[in-house]
């Protein structure tokens, strides 16, 4: 299949650029700078040029306290910009698969998140991106939403920081109040071909099986990293940010590609990222 990656140089496009090649796909992956997904005239002459048979929307403005400050840019990234990817592909016949995010939810419930339970964001980021998946599901017959939580790979992310922070400090103070399923990027991009190759329309959660507060993800990374830190648990009140986070983060599979468990997915990242020129400490 022919699939065109929009943000294909952040974590979850890079990935996807290595798999679907691998997969017996044909990928054209065009960065931020090669299609702005938020102009709607390069959107379609992209998709013009390259006829694919799918498009990836892998773009997001993903910057969670930035977009509290930057709504307008957040919109036209998070929602104008599949708003435009999905008329163009209705238009050219091809299918879209956009990616979401588990900040569509407000946390407040006690069980892990269903693709069908109502959402409830409580933040910029959250707000614009399900606007995103609103105008997806509104103006594209053939879509995918595929929603994901935590997610690291090459590039920004919590295991890169807290790395970079434990060369600095001796005690570090992670939250113990917040929960999540962390993913590791190459094993979410698994979960979108499995996805896209069967072909069944509708609503995904592809997450690594799972979940742990973030105190506990952190005491993972350094357990594994072999790094001697002290990990303090603290509530989320006690480290206030611009952007609310959901307390509860956890999605549920249900209906999706199940992913391996997260600790076994982020042992897999250390040693693969270490191999690949010890690029996790470089954050
Ligand atoms: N990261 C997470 O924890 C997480 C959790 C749940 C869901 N998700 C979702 O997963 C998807 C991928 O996230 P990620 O972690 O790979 O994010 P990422 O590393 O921040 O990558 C996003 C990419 O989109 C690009 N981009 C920004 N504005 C753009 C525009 N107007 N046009 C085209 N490209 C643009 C960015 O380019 P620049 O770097 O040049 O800005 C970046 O390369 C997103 O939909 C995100 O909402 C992420």
């Amino acid at each position: 299949m022919k699939i065109l990656i929009t943000g294909s140089k952040g974590q979850l496009g890079r990935e996807l650029a290595e798999t679907l090649p691998e997969q017996g796909h044909e990928a054209v992956a065009l960065s931020r700078s090669e299609l702005d997904v938020a102009d709607a005239g390069a959107v379609e002459r992209a998709i013009e040029a390259h006829s694919p048979e799918l498009v990836i929307n892998a773009a997001a403005y993903t910057d969670v306290d930035g977009c509290e400050k930057e709504s307008d840019l957040a919109y036209s990234v998070n929602a104008l910009g599949p708003r435009n990817l999905a008329q163009v592909c209705e238009r050219w016949g091809c299918e879209l698969l956009h990616v979401s995010t588990n900040y569509v939810f407000d946390g407040e419930g006690t069980r892990p998140y269903e693709p069908f339970d109502p959402a409830n964001p409580i933040s910029a980021y959250g707000r614009t991106k399900l606007a995103g998946e609103e105008y997806v599901k509104h103006l594209t017959s053939r879509w995918y939403v595929v929603r994901s939580a935590g997610v690291y790979g090459r590039g920004h992310n919590f295991v890169r920081t807290m790395l970079r922070l434990s060369r600095e400090r001796d005690v570090l103070k992670v939250k113990a109040d917040e929960f999540i399923s962390p993913t590791y990027a190459r094993d979410l991009a698994e979960g979108i071909v499995g996805v896209l190759e069967a072909r069944r329309y509708g609503l995904y959660h592809v997450t690594n099986a799972g979940s742990c507060s973030w105190h506990e993800f952190a005491r993972e990374i350094f357990g594994l990293a072999g790094v001697e830190v002290e990990v303090v648990p603290i509530p989320g009140s006690e480290y206030p940010l611009p952007a609310a986070r959901p307390a509860n983060g956890v999605l549920s599979s249900l209906g999706s590609p199940r992913l391996r468990h997260w600790r076994e997915a982020l042992a897999d990242y250390l040693e693969r990222e270490a191999v690949l020129g010890g690029r996790v400490g470089g954050d």
